[in-house]
């Protein structure tokens, strides 16, 4: 128990806090906020998971689409790229882009 709680603690805490402390809306438009979960606004220099903060709109939107179709491979971005629609995916990926790198 113990050994599962704190990991989970961290990450929470790592993930949660700084998404509060960016510009524009807090935590940006629908849908946003799922992705900061994983995806930190913060540099988290031992993460496997890519940055996205910062990055051009398209590219963003050009990587849902392909995750979506199955077009680019993935581990976890196919199934939660499934559950966006363009006008969704757009509003996120042009929030993102102006987050502080
Ligand atoms: C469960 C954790 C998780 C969540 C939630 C998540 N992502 Fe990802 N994301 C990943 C991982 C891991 C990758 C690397 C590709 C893979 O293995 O699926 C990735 C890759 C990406 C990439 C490609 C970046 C690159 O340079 O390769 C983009 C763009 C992206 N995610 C956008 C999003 C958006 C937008 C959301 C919210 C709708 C989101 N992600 C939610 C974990 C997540």
């Amino acid at each position: 128990m113990g050994r599962l709680l704190l990991p989970v603690l961290v990450l929470a805490f790592l993930s949660g806090g700084p998404a509060q402390a960016a510009d524009g809306p807090p935590g940006g438009p629908p849908g946003a906020s799922s992705c900061t979960g994983c995806h930190a606004p913060m540099k988290v220099t031992d993460s496997v998971i890519p940055r996205i903060a910062g990055r051009k709109a398209a590219d963003i939107v050009t990587f849902m689409r392909e995750y979506r179709s199955g077009a680019w491979p993935s581990s976890v971005m196919g199934r939660i790229a499934k559950g966006f629609s363009d006008p969704e995916i757009d509003a996120i990926a042009a929030w993102f882009a102006v987050q502080p790198e």
